[in-house]
């Protein structure tokens, strides 16, 4: 998924910064609490003993509940054939997110909005009457957000929809299997605010990823959340917008204490904070907070900006910006 501060092309360059501070492996309890897509979890997912992800979003938490929750082999193959081959039927997504259900938003095309429904209230069923368990249920659902996101109308995020249906959006939606890793050992996923889950849990690497300006996750990705959530409210305005939470992190007055809260209640021995050069918080501004609390260090890389699309990238200022990746040896 083309997600917003996705650490997917930068695991490397965490993998090797971390491991020179210290050590990970079968006995590492890793923590990835702003887990987005869980691209971070899942990199080292099978080296450790246990990862604990979180996100404060429900399709964050679908998705982590499946990358990182999920861990023993299964068979779903009849279950995916079955809902490729699904009639198509009109509910909530075509009946308010296509043109076909006059709500004049074009997010998906009718048939893949009426596809998305007829999926989505078909995995609800086979929770329901038991047909499949909680890990077929998060690995069907994790499969349906990866394709819908694949056919979706927009220039990458949900805070809009384009005039005009686009290529990839004029394409079937396709289930491609949402593949996790196989390991022996079972792993933690919550969908809590970070600052209420940190007290509640421990272990020895804490990687924080949280956002580092004012777009708020649960804006961008509304649409997401409704195929995840698949509840019925009235959507708001052009863009038919759900009610969300907004984060500490993306406001300027808030973010300096949420942070050092965070920091403060956390029961890790190494806490790792990804973030960049135009964040709302300054180098200077971590630095003094997480040296507070133990030893600090730096380590830096250049990394691509996030692109919504093609046209937004040519019009952009630099393509290139810095990552920063914070590190601190609590006392
Ligand atoms: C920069 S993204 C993380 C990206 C992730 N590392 C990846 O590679 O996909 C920040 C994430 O923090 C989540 N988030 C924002 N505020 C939060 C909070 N207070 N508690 C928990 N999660 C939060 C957002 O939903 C978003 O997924």
């Amino acid at each position: 998924m083309n997600y917003i501060g996705s650490k997917y092309k930068l695991t490397d360059f965490l993998d090797n910064t971390i491991s020179g501070v210290c050590a990970i492996d079968k006995d590492t309890v890793f923590c990835d609490i702003f887990a987005g897509t869980g691209a971070v979890g899942r990199h080292f997912k099978t080296r450790v003993k246990q990862v604990i992800a979180n996100d404060k979003e429900a399709y964050g938490f679908v998705l982590n509940r499946n990358y990182i929750g999920n861990y023993r082999e299964e068979n779903y193959n009849s279950y995916l054939s079955e809902l490729e081959n699904i009639e198509p039927q009109e509910g909530f997504i075509f009946e308010h997110y296509c043109l076909g259900g006059k709500s004049e938003r074009q997010y998906f095309s009718d048939e893949n909005g009426k596809k998305i429904d007829a999926i989505r209230a078909k995995i609800e069923q086979w929770l329901r009457s038991k047909e499949i368990d909680e890990d077929g249920y998060y690995f069907l659902l994790a499969t349906l957000l990866e394709a819908s996101d694949k056919v979706a109308n927009t220039a990458s995020v949900y805070g809009a929809f384009l005039k005009h249906l686009k290529k990839s959006a004029q394409k079937n939606l396709e289930l491609k299997p949402a593949r996790y890793e196989i390991n022996g050992n079972s792993h933690k996923v919550y969908q809590e605010d970070a600052n209420a889950l940190i007290q509640k849990i421990e272990g020895d690497i804490l990687y924080l990823d949280p956002p580092y300006n004012a777009r708020e996750y649960g804006a961008n990705y509304h649409v997401l959340n409704t195929i995840a959530l698949y509840d019925t409210f009235s959507p708001k305005g052009k863009t038919g917008l759900r009610a969300y939470e907004r984060s500490h992190y993306c406001k300027k007055n808030e973010v300096h204490v949420a942070f050092e809260a965070l920091i403060k209640n956390a029961q890790f021995h190494y806490i790792f904070l990804s973030y960049n050069n135009e964040g709302l918080m300054s180098e200077n501004d971590i630095k003094t907070i997480m040296q507070k609390y133990g030893k600090y260090n730096l380590a830096t890389t250049p990394h691509q900006r996030f692109k919504a699309d093609k046209t937004e990238a040519r019009n952009h200022r630099a393509s290139s910006t810095l990552e920063y990746l914070h590190i601190l040896e609590k006392r």
